[in-house]
């Protein structure tokens, strides 16, 4: 069972807390690029000698055939070209992928009635609290949420309110907590209005019964509130074939929640940005109306690589939710391994906050491991703690406390976990601000269409070629188990001590020497 975590802006305005936040976002995320305080640099999460657990991206990349979709649709000229702006034009193939892929995840038809396609959920979100809210407006979420939220209510000078949610709840929202962050502190007194958040599953794979929902249900029609609900993890659900609750299930929502959904996460296509909105057509015509005069039109790629894939997720649903789960144990036990190797028992150790049932990470809470700091000063919070194993042990985790908690809780993702994010770091700067090795584009002519067919066709044999091999669970155990252990009790690997050192026996007591010689095992094996 849990321990209760703090949370940020228990008390507090809604604005004073948003610009909290955005402080704390801002720092986690200089943290993660290798920016240090006084201009200093340290390791950065996407340098190549980095494990790194806070990476956003699905699992895979997308399949060949998606790919293929994708060079037929720039050549295809009978469809939406590249030099047609395809404004107020629909693609019905990919609203027809969507319509059915939503009728499979059990929305019922009637919230189907209208969609939105647009540039990521990220994009709609902004679209719906701009169109449901007005400056000062509040907006409830459990912590744990996106930290996306926080950039976008900066954006449209919303307060939040974080909902007191408890670890033993997955940091679900809940009526009581709902309640509570309703009726605290002076500012609903200003009759604000105001939107519900709902994550589901949260970002930490934590899915919602239908009872749970119905509480967040109450409160929305017993205030009169609108509600937005983020389902961009329910397609990469453990138990595929499991249905999931939804808040439009209940019929007194249908008019006032919005569901959105997209290719970034079930569908590997985080960088196409692509999203959809689903609800009653009044609140989607809205959102219609700010994506027509903001995003103006999807590229025919995008929208030809989206259907291709939500053709095809079925099929790639069940293996994907099967590695899934599998690295979820994977770091649960490197978890227990650390804990082990630190000789702290595990209610005194790293702790997994809740197990996931959906997405890709998962949520821990280094506790007292976290507030002793292994051999350094104890860590003030999740924040100070993912400085530190970045720069000490190259290792990468995502802090929480930019989601709200103030605690040591930080996710772990495992699905993208890789050294090398991306070609090339955009992280520095080149000195003559370009970077030499990016070569201006080649014109491709007439002549070249028959290649790039080839390379289509070329790309789509790739289906059939073996997959390659895994090489996430060795990276899982080295991050985990090796670099953090090392880190955390030099001592045991007869590195000389500091005047800093502070022992982990503060909180529990000293390593045995069986502990010590499996240390030095984990650190030199
Ligand atoms: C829970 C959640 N919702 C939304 C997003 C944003 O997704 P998109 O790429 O569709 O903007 C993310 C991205 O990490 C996320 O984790």
């Amino acid at each position: 069972m849990g321990r209760p975590g703090g949370q940020a802006g228990r008390s507090g305005e809604p604005l004073a807390v948003t610009e909290r936040l955005v402080s704390r976002v801002g720092a986690c995320r200089d943290v993660l690029w290798g920016r240090r305080v006084e201009g200093h640099s340290g390791r950065s999460m996407f340098d190549e000698e980095v494990i790194s657990f806070a990476h956003g991206n699905g699992l895979r990349a997308p399949a060949p055939a998606v790919v293929a979709a994708g060079i037929g649709a720039l050549l295809d000229q009978s469809g939406f070209p590249l030099q047609r702006y395809n404004f107020l034009e629909r693609y019905e193939p990919l609203e027809e992928s969507i319509h059915t892929t939503m009728l499979r995840e059990g929305f019922p038809l009637e919230h189907l009635d209208a969609i939105c396609i647009d540039a990521g959920t990220s994009k709609l979100f902004t679209s719906f609290l701009s169109t449901v809210t007005a400056p000062g407006d509040v907006v409830l979420a459990a912590p744990g949420f996106y930290h996306g939220l926080v950039g976008w209510c900066r954006m449209l000078k919303l307060g939040i309110r974080i909902v007191p949610a408890a670890a033993e709840r997955s940091y679900k929202l809940t009526g009581a907590g709902l309640d509570a962050a309703w009726s605290a502190g002076d500012w609903c007194k200003a009759r604000r209005a105001g939107v519900v958040v709902v994550f589901n599953p949260t970002p930490s794979g934590a899915i919602y019964t239908a009872a749970e929902l119905r509480e967040v249900a109450d409160f929305c029609v017993g205030h009169d509130l609108t509600a937005i609900e983020d389902n961009v993890f329910a397609r990469t659900r453990y138990d595929p074939h499991a249905p999931i609750a939804h808040l439009a299930d209940d019929e007194r929502m249908r008019d006032r929640v919005v569901s959105v959904d997209g290719c970034s996460k079930a569908d590997g296509l985080a960088n196409l940005r692509i999203g959809w909105a689903v609800g009653p057509r009044h609140l989607i015509e809205r959102l219609e109306q700010v994506k027509v005069a903001t995003t103006v039109a999807l590229p025919y790629v995008t929208l030809v690589m989206a259907d291709a894939a939500l053709r095809r997720e079925w099929q790639l649903r069940q293996g994907d939710a099967a590695v899934c789960r599998h690295r979820a144990e994977l770091v649960t036990a490197g978890l227990a391994e650390l804990n082990e190797l630190l000789d702290v028992p595990g209610e005194a150790g790293f702790r997994v906050v809740h197990p996931p049932q959906a997405g890709h990470s998962i949520m821990v809470d280094a506790g007292p491991v976290g507030s002793a700091g292994g051999h350094l000063a104890p860590f003030r919070n999740s924040l100070q703690l993912a400085e530190d194993w970045l720069d000490r042990a190259a290792v990468a985790v995502s802090p929480l406390y930019s989601c709200g908690l103030d605690g040591h809780e930080f996710r772990l993702n495992f699905a993208s976990i890789n050294r090398t994010a991306r070609a090339g770091s955009g992280r520095r700067e080149h000195p003559a601000g370009r970077d030499p090795r990016r070569r201006a584009p080649r014109t491709v002519g007439r002549d070249d269409h028959d290649a790039v067919r080839q390379l289509a066709r070329l790309v789509e044999a790739e289906g059939d070629a073996p997959p390659p091999i895994d090489t996430a669970p060795g990276l899982i155990h080295e991050g985990l188990v090796r670099r953090l252990a090392s880190a955390l009790h030099p001592r045991a690997l007869g590195r000389p001590r500091t005047h800093r050192v502070v022992s982990l026996a503060r909180v529990t007591r000293e390593p045995s020497s069986s502990a010590r010689s499996r240390l030095s095992a984990a650190a030199t094996g």
